[in-house]
């Protein structure tokens, strides 16, 4: 395995539910430790790209290798946040969280899973179960038991939607510290969503999905420096124009033929 390949390669994927193609060559290449954030207009195929980069779909055209090894059922290596949460109903909230470390055949000894519980907000309905949640409280169990497993690549599909916006904007934060921790595994994430400013804040690149089947329309490095701060990430000179060349992008979306 070469150190300086990409760590997630996709090469002209395409995926299909029975005749009707959903998404269309798309070509990426992901380093490790990138983010990168995707947005693109309701069903233009995000949740089902990373599903199929999660290996619970498979490709019609093209491949999809982690570590130059094609992806072709789910694998420990990586963990996916679900846009409708995906959590199992008979766990309560810390069992769903450590199920993430059970399932790779760890134990929690480093208390991993209760210091997630803290960072989410959860601690106190730890022995809760998911009917007795917000949906926001969901979201946020299944971001803990993503994260719980350290995984070598993250797939966030819209992650912070339920919550408020004052939550979201502390979980954006803690999703950023857990990524840059030198404790932890260094991951490579991608995460979906539809929120323009927080793909801006978070991603250290942003593809533009649009059309259907859906296609990249754009895909542009953020030059912002980090650490971004939520309340200053818009006064760097660039920002202006970044902002509306995702807004152009959406709205006139083109993909080169
Ligand atoms: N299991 C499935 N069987 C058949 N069609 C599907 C299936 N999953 C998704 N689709 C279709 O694929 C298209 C893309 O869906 P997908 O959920 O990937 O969109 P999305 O970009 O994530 O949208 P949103 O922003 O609303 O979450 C939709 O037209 C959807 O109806
Ligand atoms: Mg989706």
């Amino acid at each position: 395995m070469s150190s300086r390949g990409p760590k997630i390669l996709l090469e002209n994927v395409a995926i299909a539910f029975g005749k009707r193609l959903v998404v269309q060559d798309i070509s990426l290449a992901l380093q490790e430790h990138d983010l990168l954030c995707i947005v693109g207009p309701s069903g233009c195929g995000k949740t089902t790209l990373l599903r199929a980069m999660a290996g619970l779909i498979p490709l019609r055209y093209g491949r999809i290798l982690l570590d130059d090894v094609a992806i072709t059922r789910p694998t420990p290596r990586m963990a996916m946040v679900f846009q409708h949460f995906g959590l199992f109903p008979w766990k309560t909230v810390r069992a769903n969280v450590e199920y993430g470390l059970s399932v790779q055949g760890r134990r929690d000894e480093e208390g991993i899973v209760t210091r997630l519980l803290e960072v989410m907000g959860l601690l106190e309905y730890a022995r809760c179960y998911p009917y007795e949640l917000s949906g926001g409280m969901k979201q946020r169990v299944g971001i803990a038991r993503a994260l719980a497993r350290q995984p070598e690549m993250l797939l966030l599909d819209e992650p912070f939607s339920a919550v408020d916006a004052m939550t979201r904007e502390i979980l954006q934060g803690e999703l950023v510290s857990l990524w840059e921790d030198p404790q932890r595994r260094r991951t490579t994430a991608i995460l979906v969503t539809h929120d323009l400013d927080e793909a801006i804040l978070l991603g250290d690149r942003i593809v533009v999905l649009c059309g259907k089947p859906g296609r990249v329309c754009l895909d542009l490095n953020v030059p912002i420096p980090r650490p971004r701060h939520p309340r200053d990430f818009r006064f760097h000179p660039t920002y202006p124009q970044l902002r509306q060349q995702i807004w152009d992008a959406l709205h006139h979306g083109y993909a080169p033929d």
